[in-house]
């Protein structure tokens, strides 16, 4: 008797094309998507409308847009299994995230964490509201494809619970027509710490202007060695249990790569000088990096393709979008 496969939940994210991936969006974020691709029905996105929130120079955008659409590729993102896009391909994200403006209270968007973060550094008066609203947007990439999950970093979780509130008011106020989805946030690698600054999570804007803070996928092995070896940690003479911060995000990193805990990979080092420990991190990044970075030259190779990747994606997944922002409209009353 034949037996139909159930369907798989859907899972959507996206990344930020504002810089050169770093090793914390991989193990948070990016490396999971490639394990659990053939668990779930796979929606990933390069999100150049969040990124111009940074006011990019518009050729850099352009060239970073298709240098992290690569990297999906070459992390081993396979086209045929997923959907690989480009936000502003799909009109429908501007969109829906209209409507879910009119549904938002200020208040959400004051609360949140990254807002408060970023308003307080450029000053409030000054802050373009792009940067305000960004998690509305957030919240329309995701509820369009009526994802089940959202695969992120830890520094994610308001932005969803945010899409999760917001999908909840409509459907209070106008039936079902939101899925409301759930943050799937991993064990280990969650929230990678930079390597300078064991206090700061490992960000692209720091990177941009401290080469030490963060390991970028495309870094070459030496320039790996010399940031771990270069490492923030502390002044005891081995690693001991419970370890300083910058120890505990060298073994956190160690871990992730591995495939354990923390506390595993603590065992494994308790007693070993830091040298042993930022040796062995060092090798297992350069381990990780190597196949991807020979993959990404050959992706890069062949622009026509990758660019006939984005494009075929767009052109699916536009449907699927099209076919929610409809149902949104028509509860709404905009049709
Ligand atoms: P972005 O580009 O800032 O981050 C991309 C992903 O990387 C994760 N991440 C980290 N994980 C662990 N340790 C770190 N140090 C670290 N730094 C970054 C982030 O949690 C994220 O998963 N707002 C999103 C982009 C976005 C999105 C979406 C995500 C737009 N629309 C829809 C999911 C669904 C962001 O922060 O991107």
């Amino acid at each position: 008797m034949s037996q139909t496969a159930a369907p798989r939940p859907r899972v959507l994210s996206g990344i930020q094309p504002d810089f050169s991936l770093h090793l914390g969006s991989y193990l948070g974020a990016l490396r999971n998507w490639v394990r659990d691709q053939d668990r779930f029905e796979n929606y990933f996105c390069i999100v150049d409308l969040h990124a111009l929130t940074q006011h990019p120079d518009p050729e850099r955008l352009r060239s970073l847009t298709l240098e992290l659409a690569a990297m999906y590729i070459a992390c081993g993102l396979d086209p045929e299994r997923c959907e690989i896009f480009v936000q502003s391909h799909v009109p429908a994200h501007t969109q829906l995230c209209w409507i879910l403006e009119t549904l938002t209270p200020m208040g959400w968007l004051d609360r949140m964490t990254q807002f408060k973060a970023r308003s307080q550094a450029q000053g409030r008066e000054r802050i373009n509201t792009g940067v305000f609203t960004y998690p509305v947007l957030q919240a329309a990439d995701i509820l369009l494809y009526d994802a089940d999950f959202v695969p992120v970093g830890e520094d994610q979780r308001q932005h969803i619970e945010l899409c999760r509130d917001l999908a909840n008011r409509l459907n209070s106020q106008r039936g079902d027509v939101f899925k409301v989805p759930e943050a799937l946030i991993s064990k280990v690698g969650a929230r990678v710490m930079g390597l300078d600054t064991p206090d700061e999570k490992m960000s692209k804007s720091i990177a941009a202007e401290r080469a030490g803070h963060a390991v970028l996928l495309l870094d070459p092995p030496d320039v790996v060695r010399r940031k771990v070896a270069r490492a923030t940690t502390d002044n005891e003479p081995a690693v001991r249990n419970p370890a300083g911060a910058g120890v505990a995000n060298l073994l956190e990193i160690y871990g992730a790569l591995h495939e354990v805990s923390a506390a595993a990979a603590l065992e494994v080092f308790e007693g070993k000088s830091y040298s042993v420990l930022k040796s062995a991190v060092a090798e297992a990044i350069v381990d990780a990096l190597t196949p991807i970075q020979a993959r990404y030259a050959g992706i890069r190779a062949d622009e026509e393709r990758l660019t006939s990747v984005l494009a075929e994606s767009a052109a699916r997944v536009h449907l699927v979008a099209d076919a929610t922002l409809r149902r949104v409209q028509e509860a709404v009353g905009l049709r």
